[in-house]
């Protein structure tokens, strides 16, 4: 057991401290749906959902967990492993930088010098990285990314087509960033093909629960805590969260790390997802939006989890007791299971 036994919780507890911020946080009414793309700003801005998952497959949830909406945003962490998979850090680095640009999701900006996309978490790094998805063309290609989002959720994968449809008629801005960088030759094959695997991933349909099983799934060291199944391979999950910790949230990066202080990943969908390492998946979806593209809702429930949970990575105590966990096989950090409280 840690130490701070404060941190301790039984999983009643976890439930009911759950269900209290999302009374609490259901008040928050500021933001904005996004509305760039027709098709999503028809989403109830109201559907509010918090899930928890944790790294042994415990499922904490309440509100709206099961309703469907497209990843988005979310799904560029899910692309960049796959692009790893097939091409190997050296490569996939040679292609798309790790750097935080601290400007929008949607800037228009490459590397000055290498010409590269700073990172896959803004539209231009993901497009890039969309494009390094291996395959004999546009099926096959398209297969291997529903395949792989399918190992990580546990269940078959559909693609909103109005979602798509409506993204590929007004994502001028993204074609412009990707003839841009065609123009550099950071882009191998047709752009146009490129660009619709690209929104079509965007448009991957899925819950805040499955949000939460495959950031459990990176918590987990890339095998889905529900299924057993791999969806990743291990050596690939740290870069992964790397750059969730530095990019995910785009021009809020900072500011998130010092106070949640976990890798995440936000969406235009609404949804937000954050991986404590070794230990669980947090999810939330409420569509309303800051001006920066984060959930104004799904800011405030992971700052307040992390917090009651003492869960960013450089508190003190938890850095702690992960050394001593790995040192000595201790038991998780926080301990939810009925036996330990
Ligand atoms: O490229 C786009 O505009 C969208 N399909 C995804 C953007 C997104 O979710 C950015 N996140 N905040």
């Amino acid at each position: 057991m840690p130490d701070d036994a404060s941190l301790c919780r039984t999983p009643d507890a976890v439930q009911s401290f759950l269900e209290g911020l999302y009374q609490s946080c259901r008040e928050l009414r500021g933001g904005k749906v996004a509305d760039y793309i027709p098709e999503l700003a028809k989403v109830d801005p109201n559907l509010f959902g918090i899930c928890l998952v944790t790294a042994d497959g415990q499922v904490f949830e309440v509100g709206d967990t099961a309703h469907l909406f497209t990843i988005q945003s979310i799904s560029k962490v899910f692309v960049q492993g796959l692009a790893l998979e097939d091409h190997g850090r050296d490569y996939v680095l040679a292609r798309v930088g790790v750097e935080p640009t601290g400007d929008a999701f949607n800037a228009i900006i490459l590397d000055e010098a290498s010409k590269r996309p700073y990172n896959p978490m803004v539209n231009a790094g993901a497009i890039a990285t969309t494009s390094l998805i291996a395959g004999d063309g546009p099926t096959e290609r398209l297969n291997r990314l529903l395949d792989m989002f399918r190992r990580y959720v546990g269940h078959d994968i559909v693609v909103d087509v109005a979602t798509y449809v409506s993204e590929r008629a007004t994502g001028d801005r993204n074609r412009a960033m990707a003839y841009l960088m065609r123009h550099f030759k950071m882009v191998d094959w047709d752009i146009e093909e490129a660009l619709d695997l690209y929104f079509q991933q965007c448009s991957v349909m899925v819950s805040c629960r499955d949000l939460a099983v495959m950031a459990a799934t990176l918590a987990n060291q890339g095998v889905n805590p529900m299924t057993g199944d791999r969806a990743v391979e291990a050596g690939y999950v740290r870069d992964m969260l790397s750059v969730m910790y530095t990019c995910g949230m785009y021009n809020f990066a900072g500011e998130w790390a010092y106070r949640v202080g976990l890798p995440a990943k936000s969406g235009v969908c609404g949804g937000i997802i954050a991986v404590v390492p070794d230990q669980l998946g947090i999810a939330v979806f409420s569509p309303p939006l800051d001006g920066r593209g984060n959930s104004v809702r799904g800011v405030r429930v992971c700052e307040a989890i992390s917090q009651e949970f003492g869960l960013h990575l450089f508190d003190s105590s938890r850095g702690c007791h992960y050394f001593l966990e790995h040192l000595g096989g201790k038991e998780r950090l926080i301990s939810l299971s009925k036996e330990n409280s």
